[in-house]
């Protein structure tokens, strides 16, 4: 049966984990119709009952893996039977891996390919003609200010980021003349699910005045980034402008990270030190 709303209809892939669930509670506790997605259904019910205590709303959930065309192609029928529209898609779904680069899991790198850039192709394709039906019209992707900043051992993450920008910002051109807005949204550290068990370890060094986020503290400023309809959001604000240098001069933020964390090159080569004489079997 067709839900009849005048609250916008939000999409957020990726809805039950750490970022996607906090702007989805925050989204839902300011009047939207939400849909949470992801494979795993008991997180997305956890994640649903966990917005309806915080905001006394309900958040609809749809269980779906982004990799595959027929799962994504049914969230697209199911969206449009049940509300005949998407307002706005939040594309917040990844995966994460730290390895230096000579003993990378090939398997693995394409794993966060097809998550972190395809899955968002694949569902920006299935979603589209519903979003046209919107008057609202807006695409949000959840990059990283990794793509600016890029440390070592983040290669195969940073690789699909920088995939997913190239895509998202030929998108916005394509896009502007219908009225869809595109809008990249780029956090530093936020303490989730998908970098515990990382931060702070001997391949991932958080520099001085780096902060790391709560999730709920970068979901606040997601969320002012889609009410203002923002094009390009640095998390928080107050990285934008070295996430802004470290683009036109990424060696400076090589500097950075030697003159800044100590013994940085010691770590650099211990770890790839371990993996020299390791052959990758695939
Ligand atoms: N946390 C950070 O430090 C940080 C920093 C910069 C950018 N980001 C970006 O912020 C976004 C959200 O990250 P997070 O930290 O909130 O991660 P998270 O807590 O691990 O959540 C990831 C979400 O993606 C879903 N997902 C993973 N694979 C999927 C697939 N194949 N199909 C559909 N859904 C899938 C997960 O649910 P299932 O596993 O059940 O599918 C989960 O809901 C990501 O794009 C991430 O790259 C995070």
């Amino acid at each position: 049966m067709r839900v009849r709303t005048e609250s916008p209809i939000v999409v957020i892939v990726g809805g039950s984990g750490g970022i996607g669930r906090a702007v989805a509670a925050q989204l839902t506790e300011q009047g939207a119709s939400v849909v949470l997605v992801a494979r795993g259904k008991p997180a997305l019910e956890a994640a649903a009952d966990e917005i309806e205590r915080r905001t006394g709303r309900k958040a609809a959930v749809y269980a779906a893996d982004c990799t595959e065309a027929e799962e994504v192609a049914g969230l697209s029928r199911w969206l449009a039977q049940t509300y005949g529209r998407v307002d706005i898609l939040v594309y917040a779904a990844a995966v994460f891996s730290l390895a230096p680069a000579q003993s990378l899991d090939v398997e693995e790198a394409k794993q966060a390919m097809e998550i972190n850039y395809w899955g968002a192709v694949r569902t920006t394709q299935a979603l589209l003609p519903l979003i046209r039906r919107s008057q609202v019209r807006c695409i949000y992707y959840v990059s990283s200010v990794s793509v600016q900043c890029t440390p070592a051992f983040f290669t195969a993450y940073a690789a699909s980021k920088h995939a997913l920008r190239g895509f998202a910002l030929a998108l916005r051109q394509e896009l502007r003349p219908q009225g869809i807005h595109v809008g990249i949204l780029s956090p530093g550290p936020v303490l989730t699910p998908l970098i515990q068990g990382h931060i702070h370890s001997g391949m991932y060094r958080v520099p001085p005045g780096v902060p790391v986020l709560h999730p709920d503290t970068a979901a606040r400023q997601i969320v002012r980034a889609i009410h203002k309809r923002r094009a390009d959001v640095t998390i928080p604000r107050r990285l934008a402008p070295a996430a802004r240098i470290a683009h036109v001069f990424p060696r400076l933020m090589e500097a950075y990270y030697r003159l800044t964390i100590r013994g940085w090159d010691q770590l650099v080569l211990e770890q790839t030190h371990q993996q020299r004489d390791f052959t990758p079997h695939r």
